[in-house]
């Protein structure tokens, strides 16, 4: 059943530029969880926001090494679902379209995704906290690893709370998000900024903005379309009715 307005179905249809913006709800049909859900398990009395801080690293780095261990090996066990797959094939279809995320799991990409923007990072590298040095590979002892160039710890290459996001990605990201005839944000609260700004940065110069989430946000009110409910079944359903 094709339950999308027409008027969408044609904006899209003849878009030439197109800007998206994802987050942990994307994934969560691939298995992951998401921030702002209730952790389960072992984790289950840390807050991320209590983790995912330079304070926390500095206080006490094997705690924060060892949750984003943990949260690496759900990520190397996921795979791309029919949401990520939606996305990379609407790039296909549209000139110039950017898929800005503010997912760490690296999904998009491995779904066929090209322009993607990983504004957050990305758990599958690390990084020296003293020196920098980006790093793939690492020596896994259990303990936090140290950088092989100056002997600092290493830490996960994401972008924890009070840190500036990448200044290029995000520069581009909020170019696209100016030059998008539509904006569609998929899976995210909408709560953390400056990403949160995207679609509300389409909308001021007049793109359409679309959402797909599971329940409202602070940018509902605000969409032109809005759609509750699983990204991982409204994005190949949109694709279907717009390409199918
Ligand atoms: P959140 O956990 O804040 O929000 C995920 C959103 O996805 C929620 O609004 C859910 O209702 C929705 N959702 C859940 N399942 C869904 C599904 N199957 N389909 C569609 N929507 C679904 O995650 P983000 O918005 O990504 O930052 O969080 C933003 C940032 O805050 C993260 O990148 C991370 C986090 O702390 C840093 O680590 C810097």
């Amino acid at each position: 059943m094709n339950v999308f307005p027409e008027l969408l179905i044609r904006l899209l249809a003849k878009a030439e530029r197109v800007a998206v913006l994802t987050g942990a709800g994307v994934s969560r049909e691939s298995g992951l969880q998401t921030f702002r859900e209730a952790q389960t398990g072992l984790w289950a009395q840390f807050k991320p926001e209590e983790l995912a801080t330079p304070e926390a690293f500095a206080k006490d780095p094997q705690l924060v090494w060892d949750w984003y261990a943990w949260r690496r090996e759900a990520v190397k066990a996921a795979r791309p679902n029919p949401g990520h797959i939606a996305l990379a094939a609407m790039e296909r279809k549209i000139p110039k379209f950017t898929l800005a995320t503010q997912n760490v799991d690296g999904l998009h990409r491995l779904a066929g995704s090209e322009n993607v923007l990983e504004l957050h990072g990305s758990i599958m590298r690390v990084r020296c906290s003293e020196c920098g040095l980006r790093a793939e590979f690492w020596e896994e002892g259990g303990g936090v690893p140290r950088c092989e160039s100056c002997g600092g710890l290493l830490r996960p290459d994401v972008v924890w709370f009070g840190e500036p996001l990448p200044a290029d990605e995000l520069q581009q990201a909020r170019l696209a998000a100016r030059e998008a005839q539509v904006f569609i944000s998929a899976g995210t609260s909408g709560v953390v900024y400056p990403a949160a700004g995207l679609p509300f940065s389409a909308k001021s110069v007049g793109a359409t903005v679309v959402e797909i989430n599971a329940e409202p946000t602070p940018f509902t009110p605000s969409a032109d379309f809005s759609f509750q409910g699983k990204s991982g079944e409204i994005l190949p359903a949109l694709f279907n009715a717009v390409w199918g």
